[in-house]
């Protein structure tokens, strides 16, 4: 089905409340059951719509989810709820009351614009899509708040707007695109809008290279409980090549302060694995300066020191053992120490986690956990056993 407007009927909701949470083993006797009072398109829709739903709570939360529409991409393209509610804040905080939120999506950042007390104009090409961001915006209650478009975003005034946020497409046919000039609109188009914006943000894929970064634009990386889910682009009110990385939930923000690269030192008690986030950020040596380190290798984003200290910025281990890469040996020490759970971590390694620990701790030898890091130390594969500080 290609149109929501037969689910957004009385009869539609009717059906979605019926097949809310169905298993997808139970689909075909649900569907059949409906079938006899119902159309077959109209049932079909709707069992889709609570698979879709269902595949939305991460991002939304069941509270949200049950009550929203999605397409397949809009699910998978959306916002997460607690990124989006991040940056609207980030927003508002800069004095922003309305924002074009171009490329809007199903509405994931509309909404939190919304709820932020933001006034939104949300544009999307896709008839569909822009469908069930209006019908999100009505279910959720903030139809008042938002306005939403379907049209072309490069034909868009957004001239009486505090500020403009654009959330390019980014996937093509085959997998993630990472050419921002790829992207629907290509990032220099989002750029020309967001410099002629009093603010704005454009969302970019983490992996953006720091050389592809406006001289105009503060970057910011950001994680929510460890993954790393997004850059952005600030212009307008904040710091034109300032750099930073904020971690959710928090949110806790590490700004960069053009630090050198840290000095690589020889392995201490500690080792610091840092946030995702602060990585792509290249904010590493702020970590390694707050936790008096340095670098396990000049090529590997993993921080060592004598000094115990508590970060946000990464997870600390204490270290108990450094051994030349080798399966047999760890195998040994594992059975020695009683090892019943291994965690397996890497940079810089080629190995397969799973299958190291499959070879090296094929059942549990006893009670203790043990953590290990396969990188490398001064150009060596090396593998360092630790556990959490
Ligand atoms: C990444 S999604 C936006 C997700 C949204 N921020 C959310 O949280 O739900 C990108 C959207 O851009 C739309 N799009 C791509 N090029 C467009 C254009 N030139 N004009 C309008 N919409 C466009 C696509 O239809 C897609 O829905």
């Amino acid at each position: 089905m290609n149109d929501l407007a037969p689910l957004l009927t009385p009869e539609g909701r009717a059906l979605l409340d019926d097949v809310r949470g169905t298993a997808p083993a139970d689909e075909l006797a649900v569907a059949t059951r409906l079938r006899r009072e119902h159309p077959a398109e109209l049932v079909s829709a709707a069992l889709g719509q609570a698979r879709l739903r269902q595949r939305a709570v991460a991002k939304f939360g069941a509270e949200d989810a049950e009550r929203m529409f999605f397409t397949p991409n809009g699910v998978e393209q959306s916002t997460r709820a607690s990124v989006a509610a991040y940056r609207a804040g980030r927003l508002k905080s800069l004095g922003v009351t309305s924002v074009a939120d171009l490329c809007c999506g199903i509405g994931g950042d509309a909404i939190a614009l919304a709820r932020a007390g933001i006034r939104v104009l949300a544009v999307d090409r896709d008839p569909l899509t822009a469908a069930a961001a209006r019908a999100n915006a009505d279910a959720l209650g903030l139809a008042g708040l938002i306005d939403v478009r379907e049209a072309d975003v490069t034909e868009v005034d957004t001239a009486s707007y505090d500020a403009v946020f654009v959330d390019p497409a980014r996937r093509g046919g085959r997998g993630r695109i990472f050419d921002p000039e790829a992207y629907s609109p290509p990032l220099s188009w989002a750029v020309r809008a967001a410099l002629r914006a009093p603010h704005a943000a454009l969302k970019v894929a983490p992996g953006i290279p720091h050389e592809a970064v406006p001289a105009q634009a503060e970057a910011e990386w950001i994680s929510d409980g460890g993954d790393v889910k997004e850059a952005v682009l600030w212009f307008g009110g904040t710091a034109p090549g300032g750099v930073r990385a904020t971690l959710l939930p928090g949110p806790r923000t590490l700004p960069g302060r053009g630090l050198p690269d840290p000095e690589v030192r020889s392995v201490g008690r500690y080792l610091y694995e840092p946030d995702g986030a602060v990585i792509r950020a290249h904010l590493v040596a702020e970590v390694a300066q707050e936790v008096e380190g340095g670098l396990v290798d000049a090529t590997i984003a993993y921080v060592t020191s004598d000094a115990l200290h508590t970060s946000p910025y990464a997870t600390a281990y204490e270290i108990t053992d450094r051994l030349p890469f080798n399966v047999k040996k760890l195998k040994a020490l594992l059975r020695e120490r009683e090892v019943g759970i291994l965690t397996v971590k890497k940079r810089g390694s080629a190995v397969e986690p799973e299958e190291l620990r499959r070879k090296a701790l094929p059942k549990p030898q006893g009670p203790n956990a043990v953590t290990v890091f396969l990188t490398r130390v001064a150009g060596a594969p090396t593998m360092l056993l630790g556990h959490p500080a």
